[in-house]
């Protein structure tokens, strides 16, 4: 089976390694009777939850970081006035145009017609240049320019304060290159000056769908508007738009500085921005949604705890990877914002399952051990578990192996999936083997190896 073209909600909010979700639709529909019960306690952007409401299923999904809880809200909200939403998009970037800051910052004429055009980016690749689109002459105009500036404007509306020395995976280096230890400081003067009045703007609104999907939409032009983002090559020909590369804290000579506004402008109106989201959603998993869906914010052992027993027709997961993707710390670049929105938006690092500096391979090995137990107490009798799991680490192998053994499950089939695009995922190991996905389908019962030999042999693997 090929994985096809993702919906647009799936396009919408960035999120590591999300899985093919016409595969993953299609495990639900196989594993679940229709109207059963679909566990996933480590949902990430919300696959599960989706897919299994797409089939007919009642998703229950659990997930520690907040960008689960948002995105999922924003996701399946339904009767939206979508005009008050649009209107209220448009008044912010209406006034925040005419600030004197933004018309000094990203405000130039055109040197073709002179027609003012607004700035799409600085980069700074060897030379300084700007970026803009000229309408009247239809035509994308890139220029060196000589004075390339800081600003230094006063911020006197509220910025997230959270330390990078606080955050686990960043690195030595990247401390001593950031101007002050503070996530503030991911984003240049002028960039921040302009992000903290559209986030303030959307927090006063009074709609609360509306604010919170506005919110949503500004969490989408964080990283994209921060000094993390780098110049695509020249000969890319995309030279309005950039990505946040790797999935660390980096920052490089080379830079991409992004008009937050004009981001705002594209998350809210454009192809993958909310408005389109929102109606793809209705297409995708219907003008009502038809099935019971829960999500929980929080650990997932914790909240195993709160459930019946044997009531989950099936569990279907893609746990974390031993320490390839730090997926809270890295979330703390929207997450650090929106604990301002709601103050229970915020990461419980200490209970992440994941290894770093602070947690090894045993801690890792023993909560996905815990949570798997826990998994095996509300799973019916003759439920299924899958899973997915990514790493090119005999290690995480072996540790994932010790969880499923000690949390009396047996493994049945352990199926590789080609995958159609690179994750940042497989960018990041080193060899090819991490390109494929593999889909391990277990069921309760005594562990025995019967069934992956050949699995474990060819990477050598003692269980
Ligand atoms: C590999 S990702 C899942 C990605 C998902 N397949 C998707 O499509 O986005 C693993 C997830 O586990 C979550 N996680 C880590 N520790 C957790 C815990 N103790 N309880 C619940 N979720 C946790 C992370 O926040 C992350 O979203
Ligand atoms: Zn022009």
């Amino acid at each position: 089976m090929r994985e096809t073209t993702r919906p647009v909600i799936y396009r919408t909010m960035k999120y590591w390694g999300k899985k093919p979700h016409n595969i993953w639709g299609n495990y639900i529909k196989k594993y679940c009777p229709k109207n059963g019960i679909v566990l996933d306690p480590f949902v990430g952007s919300g696959m599960t939850y989706f897919e299994s409401i797409k089939n007919n299923r009642n998703p229950i999904t659990i997930d520690i970081n907040p960008i689960s809880d948002i995105s999922i809200r924003c996701l399946t909200k339904r009767n939206i006035d979508i005009e008050l939403l649009s209107l209220s998009a448009k008044e912010i970037i209406d006034k925040i145009s005419k600030e004197k800051y933004y018309i000094n910052e990203y405000v130039c004429s055109c040197d073709l017609c002179g027609k003012n055009v607004d700035i799409y980016n600085y980069k700074i690749n060897g030379k300084s240049t700007i970026t803009y689109k000229c309408n009247n002459c239809n035509k994308i105009i890139t220029k060196e320019i000589k004075n390339y500036r800081e600003s230094n404007y006063v911020i006197d509306k509220w910025i997230p304060t959270k330390k990078m020395s606080d955050i686990e995976s960043v690195s030595e280096s990247f401390l001593k290159k950031i101007d002050k230890d503070c996530i503030a400081h991911l984003w240049t003067n002028r960039n921040l000056k302009i992000l903290s009045e559209i986030y303030d703007m959307i927090l006063k609104i009074d709609n609360s769908d509306i604010k919170e999907l506005l919110v949503f939409a500004f969490l989408q032009c964080l990283h994209l508007t921060s000094k993390m983002c780098i110049p695509r090559n020249d000969n890319s020909n995309r030279p309005l738009s950039t990505s946040w590369g790797r999935p660390a804290y980096m920052l490089s000579k080379k830079t991409f500085e992004q008009n937050p506004l004009l981001a705002f402008e594209k998350a809210v109106f454009n192809g993958t921005g909310i408005l389109k989201a929102l109606k793809n959603s209705e297409e995708y998993l219907g003008k009502k949604i038809k099935s019971n869906g829960r999500h929980f914010l929080g650990s997932a052992d914790e909240i195993l705890d709160n459930f019946g027993e044997s009531f989950v027709d099936l569990v279907i997961t893609d746990p974390p990877y031993g320490n390839l993707i730090q997926y809270g710390d890295l979330s703390e670049i929207w997450v650090s914002w929106l604990e301002h929105y709601n103050s229970l938006y915020k990461i419980n690092h200490n209970k992440e399952i994941i290894i770093n500096k602070n947690k090894n391979v045993n801690y890792y090995k023993n909560k996905l051990k815990e949570t798997f137990i826990k998994l095996n107490k509300v799973l019916k009798n003759d439920g299924f578990f899958i899973l997915t799991f990514n790493s090119n680490k005999k290690e995480d192998w072996e540790s994932l192996f010790y969880a499923i053994k000690h949390s009396n499950f047996k493994i049945n089939k352990i199926l590789l999936q080609k995958n159609k695009r690179s994750s940042e995922a497989n960018v990041k190991a080193k060899n090819g083997i991490a390109i494929s996905d593999y889909y391990l389908i277990c069921q309760k019962g005594n562990w025995t190896t019967e069934f992956i030999n050949n699995f474990l042999d060819s990477w050598e693997i003692d269980v």
